[in-house]
């Protein structure tokens, strides 16, 4: 896209209407590789360079919270070398890019059962959550090893736990009280994505963010992820401002 081109969509968004959350499935490193005759872990690399230029992207739009699917709880099955490559991508992302957060405000957070990942990814995971803790720009949320039924039936023990021990009621189990015991909790008022675009043609939800999603609004976008460029999270975020978000109930215009 010329200059000019890009010039034109950014005159075009409403900056008082730019989603506060957007998340991303981030599908089709893999077909970008196979069209290249390269190996799957090729895509992911390319993949990752998406990352920045996304997260930068979002960040000077005005994207209050970007939550990136990065790792889900069922990507372990795949071939050990991809699962071992794609751990030790925090590790090569964060040493290289956590300079550039900082100059640019954004606070790293995560999401998932951050234990029982790899030893090194952890520990570049929680450097960079420290490294940027002071930020107070976006935040750029991972979701890593993350499963939303799994989240959901974590918070229903704790929630049962609490009933067990007295301190609540059932009568006062409320969507806040649930939603307290997500792991998206930490966002707070932004925990539910104000749109949600999955890459690469798959219309699929895969397991990510079933609860928060209730009413967000949804983009299939046919790029492949290492493809997808703050140009297209651009043009998602103008189709979004055309939309008529009602959360069910009537057009108050
Ligand atoms: C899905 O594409 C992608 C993943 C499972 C991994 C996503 C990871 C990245 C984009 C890099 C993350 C970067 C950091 C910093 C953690 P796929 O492999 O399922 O593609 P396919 O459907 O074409 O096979």
């Amino acid at each position: 896209m010329d200059r000019e081109n890009k010039q034109q969509l950014v005159t075009k968004i409403d900056k008082d209407n730019v989603p506060n959350h957007v998340a991303i499935i981030m599908d089709g490193n893999g077909r970008w590789a196979q069209k290249r005759h390269l190996p799957r872990i090729a895509g992911h690399k390319e993949g990752m360079q998406t990352v920045k230029r996304v997260t930068i992207a979002a960040s000077d739009l005005g994207v209050k919270v970007l939550t990136l699917y990065a790792f889900s709880t069922e990507n372990w099955k795949r071939p050990d070398k991809e699962v071992s490559f794609l751990m030790k991508l925090p590790v090569t992302f964060f040493g290289d890019f956590v300079p550039d957060l900082i100059k640019n405000n954004v606070k790293v957070q995560v999401m998932g059962l951050i234990d029982q990942l790899p030893k090194a990814t952890q520990k570049a995971v929680a450097d960079a959550v420290a490294q940027t803790a002071n930020c107070t720009g976006m935040i750029l949320n991972f979701a890593l090893n993350y499963g939303s039924r799994m989240e959901i039936i974590d918070a229903v023990k704790q929630v049962a736990s609490m009933v067990k021990q007295d301190e609540l009621a059932i009568g006062d189990i409320d969507e806040t009280v649930f939603s307290d015991k997500l792991m998206s909790a930490p966002l707070g008022e932004y925990a539910d994505p104000d749109l949600l675009i999955r890459t690469s043609g798959e219309e699929r939800i895969s397991n990510f963010l079933l609860w928060q999603i209730a009413y967000s609004e949804l983009a299939f976008v046919d790029t492949y992820w290492p493809d997808f460029s703050g140009e297209t999270l651009q043009a998602e975020i103008i189709e979004y401002q055309g939309r008529h978000r009602r959360f069910g109930g009537l057009e108050t215009e």
